[in-house]
């Protein structure tokens, strides 16, 4: 007898067993915009996992300059960058974002994942090679999937094992792909050393900047700046989905590069291109995060403080070096369960588990944004110190 397509589906019972209990934390209803305060199935919470990091996905000038856009060209480009899909607020804010960065050009694609996917199977071919962190994102595990390259990997943040796969490799096209602050983690890429191996074995370093625009460097613009070495980050991947309060995603490098990506990434060629409400957004985002620096200096200070505060609480908080930090609780079922308890008691925090963590050491990863005020993030301490203590987690 043939097996269902379906079988799997039917024999999908995890979720259901979670739901059971009633500590299924995904896909909850959201009543209101992204900001520090939040409506979740009709109850007001104080946000812990947003990527919101500048505060700008609910400012009204981003909204304004979002509505604007929309007015101007309606709700949708129908078609791809490569045909009928580009237009003029496309090029502006793709110019302006390489202005900022300093790179000599830039490519809007439709989302950050798309941008990982299309520029490194496109950059990546035959008889090349992609190296990569063991914990980069998964948009860019996806990209290297795409690529016909080899891909190999090296242990999170050790040089030297990337230098042991450099050498293996030495004589091929090499792309090292890094990102600047790992999503789950909350540190940074050890980008000096990783950027002098690679001029030594004549690769190139793509750098994920999701996390890292608009946080890091002295004026946001990523890992590159706050290592003071702009020049060495060969291509720049951007999310316009976090700091940049919109979606859509950057590659910027030298015009040659970009200019091949831009006719050779399917995913800038078979998709619409991103909708002019989400370009005008970007626009008006990417001036605040130039004007108003002290977005950058709050949210890091909210981070330190936080840290710290959890630190002396007890909590492991990993390598934590940026405003996400992960407080390491132990089961998949108590992340689960702590979940649960904050959520009852009015915090929304995200709860990461088995396979995106080691056995036994799941996290809730908390993140904050430059609009967290001391009282929310009073309470935020009060609720983990309240639940970490009846868990068992903290003394
Ligand atoms: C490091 C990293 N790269 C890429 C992406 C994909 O970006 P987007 O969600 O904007 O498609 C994410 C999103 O979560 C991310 O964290």
């Amino acid at each position: 007898m043939s097996a269902d397509i379906f079988d799997k589906c039917f024999n999908f019972s995890v979720v259901n067993e979670l739901k059971k209990t009633g500590f299924y934390p995904y896909f909850h209803r959201v009543e209101s915009a992204q900001g520090p305060e939040i409506i979740v199935d009709g109850k007001k919470k104080i946000v812990v996992c947003s990527n919101n990091y500048l505060g700008l996905a609910n400012h009204s000038k981003v909204i304004e300059a979002s509505v604007t856009a929309v007015r101007k060209y309606g709700t949708s480009c129908t078609g791809s960058r490569f045909l009928n899909g580009t237009n003029d607020l496309h090029e502006k804010v793709e110019k302006k974002f390489a202005n900022f960065i300093g790179k000599e050009e830039a490519i809007l694609f439709t989302t950050g994942h798309h941008s990982n996917l299309g520029a490194l199977s496109s950059l990546v071919g035959k008889n090349e090679v992609l190296i990569t962190d063991k914990l980069d994102h998964a948009s860019i595990i996806d990209g290297c999937r795409l690529s016909f390259g080899e891909m190999a990997r090296f242990r999170h943040n050790d040089m030297s094992d990337l230098e042991r796969q450099l050498i293996k490799h030495q004589g091929k096209g090499i792309l090292i792909v890094v990102d600047g602050i790992f999503s789950m983690e909350g540190d940074i890429v050890n980008f000096p050393e990783a950027s002098k191996l690679a001029k030594k074995y004549g690769a190139r370093v793509f750098v994920d900047e999701a996390h890292s625009l608009g946080v890091i460097g002295k004026s946001g613009k990523g890992t590159g700046e706050h290592f003071n070495m702009e020049e060495d980050v060969d291509v720049l991947m951007a999310t316009a989905s976090k700091s940049l309060a919109s979606i859509g995603g950057f590659i910027a490098s030298k015009a040659e590069v970009v200019d091949y990506i831009k006719h050779n990434a399917r995913t800038m060629i078979f998709t619409a291109s991103l909708p002019p409400a989400c370009v005008g957004a970007i626009d008006a985002a990417l001036d605040l995060i130039i004007s108003e620096p002290e977005r950058r200096t709050k949210l890091m200070e909210t981070a330190s403080k936080m840290k710290s505060a959890f630190q002396s609480m007890g909590y492991n908080t990993n390598n934590s070096q940026s405003p996400i930090i992960p407080l390491t609780v132990g089961s998949d079922l108590i992340a689960f369960k702590m979940w649960r308890m904050l959520f009852d008691e009015g915090v929304f925090a995200s709860p990461v588990v088995t396979p995106a963590v080691p056995e036994g050491q799941a996290i809730i990863r908390t993140s904050y944004m430059a609009t967290h005020s001391d009282d929310h993030l009073n309470f935020i301490l009060e609720k983990f110190r309240k639940v970490g203590k009846q868990l068992g987690i903290i003394a």
